[in-house]
C-alpha cells in the first residue's frame, strides 16, 4: 500500500493531488484550440433530441447537478437531475427525444444501472460518462465517455468528481456546437478558458493547501457546518458538504444562499462554521447579504470566491478568504471544489478518522 500511496499519508489526499495530471490528461485527448473532440456524442446526437436527464449517485450525482448548469447555458436544452435511486420509482418523461446522461465513477452502482434500464425501455439514447470504460454500465449503454480519472482508490471521490465535471464542460460545448448555440468566436473563447484549467487547478492546489490545513483545524469543534452558494456554487456547496459528512463525520448541510432565511438560519449562532462559496459575478451580490446574515448571529463565514469578485473586499470582512483564480465563471467548479476537498481531508486527518475507508460507506454500492 505504501509504494501506491506513493509517500501521500492517505490514498484521499494523492488523489487530490493528481488533479492537475488528470485534467491535463483528459483535456490533451479531448480539446485543442480548435475543436473538442467528442465523437461518442456525435454518433448518437438526435436533431430532435429536446431535453437532457442526467441520473446518478452519490458524488456523481453532485457532478450532474453542475452539469445541469453547463448544459443549460450553453447548448440550451431544459436538463433534469434525478438520483437514481428516485428516478427507478418514480413518474418519468423520458422518451425517445430525450438523451440520458449516466455519471458513474465505477460504472457498477445498482441504483445507477438499474435507472439506465428504466430509461432504456422508454427509448432514450443512453450516454455513459464513467471512470470505468468495461463496467456493466459502460456496457449498456450507447455511447460511453472514459473521463480517464485513474484507478480511485479512497471511498471519498475527489480527482474522479474533476474528471467528471471536465467531462460536462466538454459535453455541454459539444451539445453548444450541434445546436448551433454559441457563436465560433463564444465557442473558442470558451475552449482557450478551458484549456488553462489545469495550471489553475495545480496553482490553487499548491495555494490553498496550508491555508484549508489551518482552517481545518478551527472548525473540527463544531456540530454543524453549513455551505451556502447560488446557482453552480450551490451546486459545488452539495459536493463540499458530501465530502465533509462521508469522512470527518460532522454533520454538513448545504443550502442555496437565497433559502437561508427559510430554515438553516435557525441553526446558526454564535461560532459556527458557514462556507459560503461566490465564484458567479452577478450573483456573489446576493450572497454577500446572505453572508451578512449569517454575521450579525456571530457565524464564522469562510468566503471561498474567486478574487475578481474580492478585489474590493477586505480580508477581515470575513473569518476566513480563500480566493480562486477564476477566469471564466462557468469553469470555476473544478478550482473551487479544491479547497472544499482539501478541508474536509484535513478535517478528518485532525480528527484521527479513517480517511479512506469511512466508516458504514463503500466505493462501489452494488446493492439496492
Ligand atoms: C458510493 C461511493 C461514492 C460514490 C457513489 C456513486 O456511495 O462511496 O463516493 O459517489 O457510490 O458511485 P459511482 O461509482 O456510481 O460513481
Amino acid at each position: 500500500e505504501m509504494v501506491e500511496k506513493q509517500g501521500y499519508e492517505h490514498f484521499m489526499l494523492k488523489e487530490i493531488h493528481e488533479q492537475p495530471t488528470v485534467a491535463r490528461r483528459f483535456l490533451s485527448d479531448r480539446l485543442k484550440q480548435e475543436e473538442v473532440k467528442m465523437p461518442e456524442l456525435e454518433e448518437i446526437w438526435q436533431e430532435d433530441f429536446e431535453k437532457v436527464m442526467i441520473t446518478a449517485c452519490g458524488t456523481a450525482y453532485y457532478s450532474g447537478q453542475v452539469g445541469r448548469h453547463i448544459i443549460e447555458e450553453l447548448a440550451r436544452l431544459p436538463v433534469d437531475v434525478e438520483i437514481a435511486s428516485e428516478l427507478r420509482y418514480k413518474q418519468n418523461f423520458i422518451d425517445e427525444d430525450t438523451l440520458v446522461i449516466v455519471v458513474s465513477q465505477s460504472g457498477e452502482t445498482a441504483d445507477t444501472l438499474a435507472a439506465l434500464e428504466v430509461a432504456q425501455k422508454k427509448g432514450a439514447k443512453i450516454l455513459a460518462l464513467t471512470n470505468t470504460a468495461s463496467s456493466s454500465i459502460a456496457r449498456q449503454s450507447d455511447a460511453v465517455v472514459d473521463i480517464m480519472a485513474g484507478p480511485e482508490i479512497a471511498v471519498a471521490s475527489t480527482k474522479a468528481y474533476l474528471a467528471m465535471l471536465l467531462g460536462f464542460y466538454l459535453l455541454g460545448l459539444k451539445l453548444a456546437e450541434l445546436r448551433g448555440t454559441l457563436s465560433q468566436s463564444e465557442l473558442s473563447d470558451y475552449r482557450r478558458e478551458i484549456l488553462k484549467l489545469p495550471d489553475r487547478i495545480e496553482s490553487t492546489l499548491h495555494r490553498t493547501e496550508p491555508q484549508c490545513q489551518k482552517l481545518a483545524e478551527t472548525i473540527v469543534d463544531y456540530d454543524s457546518i453549513f455551505f451556502i452558494g447560488r446557482n453552480l456554487d450551490y451546486s459545488l456547496a452539495l459536493e463540499g458538504a458530501l465530502k465533509l459528512k462521508e469522512i470527518s463525520y460532522i454533520h454538513a448541510e448545504s443550502y442555496p444562499a437565497g433559502e437561508l432565511k427559510h430554515g438553516t438560519l435557525a441553526l446558526v449562532e454564535e461560532g459556527v462554521p458557514v462556507f459560503a462559496l461566490m465564484t458567479r459575478g452577478k450573483l456573489a451580490r446576493k450572497t454577500l447579504s446572505n453572508v451578512e446574515e449569517v454575521k450579525a448571529r456571530g457565524g464564522r463565514v469562510i468566503a471561498v470566491a474567486s478574487s475578481q469578485l474580492m478585489e474590493e473586499r477586505a480580508e477581515d470582512e470575513f473569518y476566513e478568504l480563500i480566493k480562486l483564480p477564476v477566469s471564466n465563471e462557468l469553469w470555476a467548479g473544478v478550482i473551487a471544489v479544491i479547497p472544499l476537498q482539501l478541508t474536509a481531508y484535513y478535517a478528518a486527518k485532525e480528527l484521527d478518522c479513517s480517511i479512506d475507508k469511512p466508516r458504514n460507506l463503500a466505493k462501489s454500492v452494488t446493492v439496492e
